[in-house]
């Protein structure tokens, strides 16, 4: 059952303490916690897990607010975007956080570029839709990507020869322990695949509640994926409306549609591989795909590895690998963590007997 609570208790607690009006105290602390919270429309699995609390917030003040007299360091604390890269491995005991900051504005301009901060609410692809609709370049080949724009900036999201860090100047967050705000400049973001030091050196400790981003007035549209060059023509160049339309209908083509099958786009990550053991390996399976990353080390699409090992369609009860990209894990409907866990530890395993690589989830398991 859901149950309310307002702060009002806390709040007048603090502002008797601090001998201030209780009416400043109910305009100041507008916050809201709730209980037993269903998560259901909150991870793309389509999980029916539930929170033992949870608090959303629309402003950087509510935040603060929650942080200032709720945070205990001693409960588990999750904050979750549009829950499209998480596998809820039950109920979740702890405190879920999630942001409804939503706003899209201009910071500056120069001749060539566009400064826009972004909430990290903002459902990343509204923000796509408006850059390409301002023909300001630098996003459209993340389009139709499910995530908000906190979370594309923690988990540096990429598709389609694009990644958020080519775009990001800087990323404003929050920090838990403290309640003060951080600026993070690109560099001390410390980008890689799919990772920053937000998953990495100062995982869970500071909330990302805007990202200023570097759109490009001129754009230059970038076609060097092998699946985007082929849509197009030879010698044709489009413009970045018609690269987003390619984008959102590749992706649709591949990729499971949400309203329809749970899932949590790319299970896994590319897994890397010394160069050495990759030739190893491709003597053996000379159509092996690769990207090169390094003079010694090759990316491997995991897609190729899953489905060599005859993974690719099999469905086991209420879950499945998805017949069009194997690398995604679906729910055919009332799927439970546990079946989606067994699964995906059946594909690792596959894959490391088959290729001795050990394929590590892009998923956050919590
Ligand atoms: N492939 C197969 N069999 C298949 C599908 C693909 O062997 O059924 C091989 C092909 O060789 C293909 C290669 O895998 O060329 C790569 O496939 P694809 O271009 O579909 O991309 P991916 O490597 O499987 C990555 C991202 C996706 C992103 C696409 C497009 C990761 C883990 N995944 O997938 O991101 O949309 O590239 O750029 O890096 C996500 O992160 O959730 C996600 C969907």
């Amino acid at each position: 059952m859901l149950s309310l609570e307002y702060l009002s208790c806390k709040r007048d607690k603090y502002y008797n303490k601090k001998n201030s009006s209780q009416t400043v105290a109910a305009v100041k602390y507008n916050i809201m916690i709730e209980y037993n919270y269903p998560l259901l429309r909150h991870n793309s699995f389509g999980l029916d897990v539930v929170a033992e609390r949870f608090f959303g917030y629309s402003t950087d003040s509510e935040l603060k607010d929650f942080l200032r007299y709720e945070y205990d360091p001693s409960t588990r604390m999750l904050h979750i975007g549009g829950g499209n890269n998480l596998l809820f491995t039950g109920d979740f005991h702890g405190t879920v956080l999630h942001s409804s900051i939503k706003y899209i504005s201009i910071e500056s301009e120069t001749d060539d570029n566009v400064f826009v901060r972004v909430g990290a609410g903002v459902v990343f692809d509204n923000f796509c839709r408006q850059a390409v609709e301002c023909n300001w370049g630098g996003v459209e080949n993340l389009s139709l990507i499910p995530s908000q724009v906190g979370a594309a900036a923690i988990q540096n999201i990429g598709a389609y020869g694009a990644e958020a860090k080519d775009t990001i100047v800087e990323v404003d967050a929050i920090e838990i322990a403290t309640g003060k705000r951080r600026t993070f400049g690109v560099e001390e973001c410390k980008y890689g695949y799919r990772s920053s030091i937000f998953k990495t050196a100062l995982e869970g400790q500071f909330v990302v509640v805007s990202v200023l981003f570097r759109l490009d007035k001129h754009p230059k549209p970038n076609i060097e994926y092998a699946a985007l060059r082929d849509f197009f023509d030879h010698d044709y160049t489009p413009n970045i409306e018609e690269v987003r339309d390619a984008v959102i209908s590749i992706r649709q083509s591949k990729l499971p549609d949400l309203k329809r099958l749970g899932n949590a786009g790319s299970f896994f990550k590319n897994p890397y591989c010394n160069r050495a053991d990759f030739e190893r390996l491709r003597r053996q399976y000379d159509d092996m795909p690769h990207y090169d990353i390094s003079d010694n080390l090759v990316k491997i699409p995991a897609a190729y590895l899953i489905e060599k090992c005859g993974l690719k369609g099999k469905r086991i009860g209420n879950v499945g690998v998805y017949d069009r990209q194997p690398l995604v894990i679906v729910n055919y409907g009332g799927a439970t963590p546990r079946e989606i866990i067994a699964l995906a530890d059946e594909i690792r395993q596959s894959v490391r007997r088959k290729f001795d690589i050990d394929l590590m989830p892009e998923v956050i398991y919590v």
